[in-house]
């Protein structure tokens, strides 16, 4: 008996050896279809290869597609457990030929996998074809020796397949296994279709139509195929099973279960074991695709999910959480096929466990109080809407999971008076939430957050996807459309932008629909939204358009080393200067980064270069940067640093870089730098690349600022000194590795030659100045000797020393120098000692400066000095002070 792991293979290898390439699942969060909540069959990657938008280096293609079916349009979510085949997740296989192979190719090849590969009896096997298809039926008769009466002629939308309401579609052609008389059912088209014994188990469409938005229909160039054959479909055929949860791979799971709750497979617990396989695989896959536990949109659906299963772990009397421990069984089973599912093991174990043993806080409490309302409610009564509501709003119970608990006890709940609870919550929020101040502007965002419900961000996992343009908004108002030149502001309900906050930038790129393209030159957030800046520079730009979303790589890389490199910084600073450096600020755009952080004072170069060395090692160090989900409370515990002005709601993501080994940080106690941290960021720490921190400057009291630089920028910005040394280096005739040494002793030598120029230049003048002919001669006027000189090249700087030699050689008298420095006069005066009772040095200085033009100058009775303007006064300013000598 194959095992499902087997089925796989062969479905996969036939299309091999058939020239197909086999093509990895993509993952269950569409990149490329924002009408679609989770990936639902194996076209979904390939929807613009049968448009002939997407060109492929391949024309044949065979997958096996993960798919989750539990919202939106296709959900599966309330039966299951309780059918033999309804599942959250399942894989699809498929075989694909883009405007290669048709018809005439793709049923002989179901036809021959099915009955030879997989060896079917052929007599058990029949077809619907749909009715207008002469050529279909014609193959299968031809081909397969089909007699009539087993081709049936299907006139409905059951055989023609489109994925919604618009994209690319076409007639199909559905294989059934007959399971004999002895079950009940009739088949396809008969009033009993809906029993069990004939099964659909491979669906071959033939991809020739496009539709679009106004309801009209296209041929599509070329003839395409897109097969669906669900694995645990014909996995329980070929295992001789009638129910895909006998299958080996959902009973080893069911075993599992039944294992950690110490419960019978199969006793009364059986479709509680169903359910927890069934969900275990949904939302394990999710999380492995990077859907998170939250209250809006995919995450609330995996919420959902998660929360179902947890309350039948709890009819099965489970005390503790159990969903996480039955992880290892999932990937033992699933891990070869899918590895995204081993290498996000971890998270999925803890994100389980930590819903898990939240919702065990409340679930109790939850499910006493609906028994309680169930006991006072008359036979068959429905469960009052309120009560469903205050189950949803205090106990964290979805409706369908109250739903799901009263199905087993044959009751419903009353959904109007539950949507009316709700409606009135949402009306008093939005009351409370307008008493804020900042209604006015932003109210228009609250009324698209509530009428089309927030953006999903993408952009952890991806730079490029499809969103639906949920709103445009111009000039505060609502538009339906906007065209080339238009400045606008663009609201999707998912997008890869990342939108400003937390210190890091928002992201910049571009968008098109099939009508127009607008460059996005900022993204920011409000109520929810992610409101995208944009400029329209082609064509128009309509609301409800799906739109190709394309993020600036190169930028964005920029920004996401910059922030990795601040987690690293941040690190390296609190070891080099303490533990009170906390953050204070941060920017992290696409050509710097800055880190503002409380410490006192400047670093010093020993402290500078410590850092910056500590940051590149963990940057050559190039270990992953993990990203996990927890409370608050537990990142704290294992050692998260919080960043400084964000509010943290339930969960929060916690950023951890780096190696280290006894730094009691992380679950390991070895992790260098934990924070909580909501941004984008680097895979390895390697491809930041490189470090350099420009500058450290106060940034306001006690709190200091450093800027640097990463990857690319920093390396120009080491290039360019290094460019500059070697200019230097030049200019100097010296090495570059000399440049130092050899500017050093430069200075040295031009502080002795200018300590060696003004002692010449005072000798000089002392002489009688450059050009001044020979020394002056003191004259007496009034007993005094008085010598009054007018110099040039001489400052006003070496006048005093002038001063101090005249007076030495002339023993007693006074002296007046008079520098003319070219645009100003410089004054100075001196008076022995002997005589400055007479006169006073100060009263020369006046004197001589009244006359330069000047004002003031002052000093002691023995040196005075002052300034002015007209060295043409000079003789004038001597008189002047001859003039206070003479009595
Ligand atoms: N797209 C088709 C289906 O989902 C065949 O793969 O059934």
């Amino acid at each position: 008996m194959p095992t499902l792991n087997e089925i796989r293979s062969t479905f996969l290898n036939f299309f091999e050896k058939n020239d197909h390439r086999i093509v990895e699942s993509s993952p269950l969060v569409p990149r490329n279809d924002p009408t679609l909540m989770f990936t639902n069959s194996g076209m979904v990657q390939f929807k613009n290869c049968f448009t002939g938008v997407e060109h492929r280096d391949y024309k044949r293609a065979t997958t096996s597609q993960k798919c989750v079916r539990a919202g939106g349009k296709h959900n599966d979510l309330d039966n299951v457990g309780y059918t033999a085949r309804h599942h959250t997740f399942f894989e699809m296989l498929g075989n694909f030929s883009f405007g290669d192979y048709f018809k005439e190719q793709a049923i002989p090849y179901a036809w021959d996998l099915l009955t030879k590969d997989f060896g079917l009896d052929k007599s058990k096997l029949l077809v619907t074809v749909y009715h207008t298809d002469d050529e279909a039926a014609d193959i299968w008769k031809k081909y397969a020796g089909l007699s009539d009466d087993r081709i049936i002629r299907i006139a409905t939308d059951d055989n023609f397949w489109s994925m919604g309401a618009t994209g690319p579609c076409g007639p199909c052609t559905e294989i059934f296994y007959d399971h004999g008389p002895e079950i009940w059912g009739g088949p396809p088209g008969s009033a009993e279709e809906d029993g069990d014994r004939f099964i659909e188990i491979w669906n071959l469409v033939f991809m020739q139509n496009e539709r679009f938005e106004d309801g009209t229909q296209r041929d599509l160039d070329m003839q395409s195929i897109d097969t669906g054959m669900g694995l645990e479909r014909i996995g329980a055929l070929l295992q001789g099973k009638h129910d895909n949860y006998d299958t080996d791979l959902m009973r080893s799971l069911i075993e599992a279960s039944a294992h950690v709750t110490s419960q019978d497979p199969d006793g009364p617990g059986n479709v509680h074991h169903r359910v927890i396989a069934d969900h275990l695989r949904s939302t394990s896959f999710l999380i492995a695709d990077g859907v998170m536990p939250s209250n809006e949109g995919r995450g609330y659906v995996l919420r959902r999910i998660m929360r179902r299963a947890m309350r039948h772990a709890h009819q099965l009397g489970a005390k503790d959480p159990v969903m996480h421990q039955l992880v290892p069984a999932l990937v033992t089973q699933m891990g070869q096929a899918f590895p995204e599912l081993g290498r996000a093991q971890t998270l999925i174990e803890e994100t389980l466990k930590l819903e898990e043993t939240r919702f065990k806080q409340t679930l109790d409490r939850g499910l006493r109080l609906l028994d309680e309302e169930l006991s006072d409610l008359p036979e068959g009564a429905a469960l009052a809407g309120e009560t469903a509501f205050k189950l949803y709003d205090t106990y964290g119970f979805p409706l369908d999971l109250t739903q799901d608990a009263l199905r087993e006890k044959g009751r419903e709940v009353d959904t109007q008076g539950f949507d009316a609870a709700m409606a009135e919550q949402k009306a008093k929020a939005r009351a409370a939430w307008s008493g804020t101040g900042e209604a006015a502007d932003a109210s228009v965002w609250f009324d698209i957050a509530e009428a089309s419900g927030t953006t999903d961000f993408l952009g952890y996992d991806t730079e490029k996807a499809e969103g639906q343009i949920i709103a445009l908004v111009r000039e505060g108002g609502q538009t339906d459309r906007a065209e080339k030149g238009t400045t606008l502001q663009i609201v999707l309900n998912q997008t890869p932008f990342y939108a400003e906050s937390g210190g890091q930038v928002g992201d910049k790129g571009m968008l098109r629909t099939e009508s127009g393209t607008a460059r996005i030159t900022d993204t920011k957030k409000a109520a929810g939204l992610f409101i995208h800046i944009a400029e329209v520079t082609d064509g128009v730009i309509s609301k409800g358009q799906a739109a190709q979303l394309e993020v600036d790589h190169a930028r964005r890389t920029a920004i996401r080393a910059n922030h990795s490199a601040t987690h690293l910084l941040h690190e390296a600073l609190r070891n080099a200067l303490g533990d009170h450096v906390a953050q204070r600020g941060s920017l992290n755009a696409e050509d710097r980064l800055r880190f503002d952080f409380s410490h006192s004072k400047a670093l010093s170069a020993e402290e500078l270069k410590r850092v910056g060395e500590e940051v590149n090692t963990y940057i050559r160090q190039n270990a992953p940067v993990e990203t996990r989900i927890m409370t608050p409370d537990d990142a704290r515990e294992l050692g998260a640093q919080a960043l400084f002005g964000e509010k943290y709601g339930d969960e929060v993501r916690v950023v951890s870089m780096g190696l280290e080994e006894g730094s009691g940080k992380g679950l390991d106690g070895q992790t260098y730098s934990l924070e909580l941290c909501g941004g984008t960021h680097v895979r390895q720490t390697g491809d930041i690349g490189v470090f350099v921190a420009t500058s450290d400057q106060a940034s306001s009291a006690g709190v200091r600022r450093i800027e640097a630089l990463t990857g690319q920028a920093a390396f120009d910005h080491l290039s360019e000194q290094a460019r500059r040394i070697e200019a230097l280096a030049g200019e100097l005739k010296a090495k570059p590795e000399d440049v130092v040494i050899r500017v050093k002793t430069l200075m040295d030598e031009r502080k002795a030659l200018s300590n060696e120029v003004a002692q010449l230049r005072r000798e000089l003048a002392m002489a009688g100045g450059a050009g001044q002919g020979a020394g002056p001669e003191a004259k007496e006027i009034a007993g005094v000797r008085f010598l009054a000189q007018v110099m040039t090249g001489v400052s006003g700087k070496d006048l005093p020393a002038l001063i101090d030699e005249h007076k030495s050689r002339l023993e007693s008298g006074a002296v007046l120098l008079i520098a003319d420095t070219g645009d100003k006069v410089a004054v100075a005066a001196g008076v022995t000692d002997d005589l400055t009772d007479k006169v006073s040095a100060v009263d020369l200085v006046k004197a001589a400066v009244a006359e330069l033009g000047g004002k003031g100058g002052g000093g002691r009775p023995d040196m005075a000095q002052g300034g002015g303007k007209d060295a043409a006064n000079a003789d004038a300013a001597i008189k002047a002070a001859e003039g206070v000598l003479t009595p």
